[in-house]
């Protein structure tokens, strides 16, 4: 099965993700070293917002539901999204967003 690597930054924690895993899944593999918080794990609360400081492309395109939810919540760059609502396609960086 095709694997791809997501990087915590700043303490470059690895993570390998089978092709179109939900970065949800991180909760699961990272054995309580989570990096993400995730609250409703649906797109509502906000919790788990992300900065991608590389491989944009990895995680999709952010919808409409989200893109606004993420402006109203003052991330208005496209390198914001929300963790729960990515599916991993490719190696990608990601820190958590700073409000
Ligand atoms: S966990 Fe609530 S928006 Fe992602």
């Amino acid at each position: 099965m095709q694997t791809f690597k997501l990087t915590f930054m700043p303490q470059r924690r690895e993570v390998f993700l089978p092709v179109d895993s939900s970065l949800v899944e991180l909760e699961f593999e990272l054995h309580g070293h989570e990096a993400i918080a995730f609250g409703c794990r649906s797109g509502a609360c906000g919790a788990c917002v992300i900065e991608v400081l590389s491989g944009d492309d990895a995680l999709g395109s952010r919808g409409a539901a989200e893109e606004a939810f993420l402006i109203n919540l003052g991330f208005s760059g496209e390198h914001f999204r929300l963790a729960c609502q990515c599916r991993i396609s490719g190696d990608v960086t990601v820190s958590a967003a700073k409000r």
